[in-house]
């Protein structure tokens, strides 16, 4: 064991939400599910991430980097891979090189697949219909598609847009995204473009709306057991996800404290009675935010929720422990279960006012990630 910190992950969970994922979406067509291994798989490891969503029925993956599909192809995973967004141009030979589809908005970018040597690569066309981050004017669909006919560089194998507000099911702003996008799909048949994939739907958007499934979905944070949302927590416990990743540790140090006497850096926080204190190591530095003490951060020890005492600092935090006995090498859950307790990165990214993707994300290199 090299260090007490470590996280595990659950090939098992990812691949059996996965399947839940499929089965969920399955409707009067078929609908494949590709996964969403970007960010290291969202911070679990993306080639763990990758091979499991492929053994729970996904047929293809989707990463931010060319980089990224080049470490999936490196573990000999052959399986569609799909660059998320348009690269700078001289990323492209590489791409090519290990066959990965790639998003295409603008026609400079088929410019320059062709000079990067390739030929009837497989494209999906990225349209913004209201997100306004990438991808091109639904308006420019047909003469986009029109481009990637005309090129030998490009097959036309996909049209995409990115939901944003699928997390929020009564939000109508996705029935206008999915308006416009439908527009644009009308107006490409039309004009004799049918690619074979047709997608929408982030997790939210593959649990939350049928409509959005089109033939293929795009869940990242679904398939790690993570709820993309508060208001999709329901559905996503009623579809049985289960959280893959749980962060661990052991107590490193213990110490008994006098009521009155204060801790860590700033002395922000003074005891009130004589207690037990669990020094944990893991701090900052492996992405257990700071603020998290002010935000009443809790871990689990002896199966009984423990506050965090003090700010985290970059290698170490404490624990409150109360009267009870605790011992060096004893094992500290920061996310995960223990015993009938269950801390989860949405508790954290509840009291931290952010979302469950920053949270394991976050978890730095640093910490090892072993199978669970
Ligand atoms: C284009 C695109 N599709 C799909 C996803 C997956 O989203 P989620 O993790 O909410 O399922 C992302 C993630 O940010 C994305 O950028």
């Amino acid at each position: 064991m090299s260090r007490w910190a470590w996280a595990e992950v659950s090939s098992a969970a990812i691949e059996a939400n996965v399947r839940r994922l499929a089965s969920n979406v399955v409707s009067a067509w078929p609908v494949e599910v590709w996964a969403v291994v970007k960010a290291d798989g969202y911070g679990h490891g993306g080639v763990t991430a990758a091979r499991a969503a492929l053994a729970g029925g996904a047929t293809g993956l989707c990463v931010a980097l060319v980089q990224e599909g080049v470490a999936l192809r490196a573990a000999g995973i052959d399986a569609p891979v799909l660059v998320l967004t348009e690269q700078p141009h001289d990323e492209l030979p590489t791409a090519v090189a290990h066959g990965l589809q790639l998003t295409v908005y603008r026609t400079e970018y088929l410019d320059a697949l062709a000079a990067a040597g390739g030929v009837d690569v497989p494209v999906h066309l990225k349209l913004d219909t209201g997100m306004q981050r990438s991808g091109a004017r639904p308006a420019d669909a047909v003469a986009l598609a029109e481009a990637i006919a005309a090129s030998p560089a490009a097959t036309f194998e996909g049209v995409f847009t990115h939901l944003a507000v699928a997390d929020e099911p009564d939000h109508p702003f996705t029935r206008e995204q999915l308006d416009r996008f439908d527009a644009a799909l009308d107006a490409l048949s039309a004009a004799g473009h049918r690619p074979r994939l047709v997608h929408a739907a982030n997790s939210a958007g593959a649990i939350v709306h049928p409509r959005a499934r089109y033939s293929m979905v795009r869940p990242g944070l679904a398939i790690y057991g993570i709820s993309p949302g508060p208001e999709v927590d329901g559905m996503v416990c009623d579809l049985g996800l289960e959280p893959a990743l749980s962060l661990r540790a052991r107590v490193s140090m213990v110490k008994r404290v006098a009521a009155g006497s204060r801790i860590s850096y700033g002395l922000r926080h003074t005891f009130d009675v004589d207690t037990t204190v669990a020094t944990v190591p893991i701090g900052y530095a492996d992405g257990v935010p700071r603020r998290l003490f002010a935000a009443g951060g809790e871990a689990l020890v002896g199966g009984r929720r423990r506050r965090i005492v003090g700010v985290v600092t970059m290698d170490q935090l404490m624990l409150d422990c109360g009267d009870d006995p605790v011992a060096v090498g004893d094992d500290v859950v920061l996310i995960g279960s223990q015993g009938d307790q269950q801390v989860t990165a949405s508790e954290w990214a509840d009291r931290l006012g952010t979302i469950g993707y920053e949270i394991v994300c976050g978890i730095s290199a640093r910490v090892e990630r072993r199978p669970g």
